[in-house]
């Protein structure tokens, strides 16, 4: 058999793990199957660029952020017939017999479109798909994608630091998370690090409450920002500095961006177990002549059925736009 491995999207730590898993799992259960790396992602499947991977090429990676196979975006792929088209047709001419695809809500949908493709063309490929992402934007439901918990440690750890500036010099920070219109890594992060607000993507934001509550507290406030919010930080901070001298006092306040560095660094051993742990499952069933699907697990063992790629692709089967009510009643009774 023939097998490729692709990472797609925005990278998240994590991604190594699933690869390595992927190689070794395929070549330690039937070492006459040949794997392939398709180089950045996406972009290399359209351009047919894949690259042989043996045990070797996979040592020592497991914990390493980023991705070793790299990955660009073709935001296109999603909804162009021509892409995906080209996309198929490589699969089928590289005779892969499994594609096993890491990445975000974009990277399901695309390969769900590709799916499609495949099966009105009669070729034979399957693809089975693991969810990688900071954003956990991935069908949450069914467990958290591959990287949220690496991101989280990172924020967590961020947002720390910045409590010890902001404690000393009894300052406000803004703080702005990733997350595109997902607000579970900016909530998630604020809970964990005790920050004393987190402003959601769609959030009508009382900001007369929150320059209150600044006033009240003696020391430091955190505010996080999800991305997915439609005020930048610098018009929050205006917003707050106009209220504030209505008031007759004075607050400092300063902006800092989490973003990119939320990406990067070691993954969390929850993520290279549970990368690990998926990717292996993928390739057992592989060798079972499993149909496309996509796959999750909330813990390392956990074995829930593969879900049909057309409901994974499908963002009202995801809740990942709202944070549930139980969580932010959690996170109030935290404060
Ligand atoms: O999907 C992961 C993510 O990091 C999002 O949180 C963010 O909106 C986006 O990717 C940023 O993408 P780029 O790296 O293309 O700027």
């Amino acid at each position: 058999m023939k097998f490729a491995v692709l990472t797609g999207g925005g990278d998240s730590s994590g991604m190594n793990a699933f690869i390595r898993a992927i190689v070794r799992a395929t070549l330690n259960m039937r070492p006459e199957t040949s794997v392939w790396g398709v180089l950045d992602g996406w972009k290399g499947l359209i351009y047919n660029d894949f690259r042989n991977l043996d045990k070797g090429s996979v040592a020592g990676i497991a914990s390493a952020g980023g991705t070793i196979l790299g990955t660009v975006r073709v935001p296109e792929l999603a909804t162009d017939p021509i892409l995906q088209e080209t996309a198929a047709r490589n699969l089928h001419d590289n005779r892969i017999d499994y594609l096993f695809v890491c990445g975000g809500n974009g990277s399901i949908k695309a390969a769900h479109s590709i799916n499609t493709m495949i099966q009105a063309e009669k070729i034979k490929t399957k693809i089975l798909c693991a969810p990688g992402s900071i954003d956990n934007d991935v069908c949450n439901e069914f467990g958290s994608s591959i990287g949220f918990y690496s991101a989280l440690d990172k924020s967590h750890e961020m947002l720390e630091w910045i409590k010890d500036t902001a404690s000393s010099h009894r300052r406000v920070y803004l703080i702005k998370s990733m997350g595109r219109d997902s607000a579970y890594l900016a909530f998630y992060s604020g809970i964990a690090a005790g920050a004393e607000y987190v402003i959601c993507p769609g959030e009508n934001v009382d900001y007369d409450y929150l320059a209150t509550m600044i006033e009240e507290r003696d020391r430091d406030t955190r505010i996080i920002v999800a991305e997915g919010y439609d005020q930048d930080l610098h018009t929050i901070r205006k917003t707050l500095e106009d209220i504030f001298k209505k008031r007759n006092v004075i607050h400092e306040i300063r902006t800092v961006d989490m973003s990119y560095f939320q990406r990067g660094g070691k993954a969390a051993v929850s993520d290279i177990l549970r990368a690990s742990w998926v990717a292996y499952r993928m390739v057992k069933d592989a060798y079972a002549h499993a149909d496309s699907g996509f796959y999750t697990a909330y813990y390392t063992g956990h074995d829930p059925a593969p879900i049909p790629l057309h409901i994974a692709a499908d963002d009202s089967k995801t809740n990942h736009e709202g944070i549930p009510q139980d969580i932010i009643d959690f996170a109030i009774a935290l404060r």
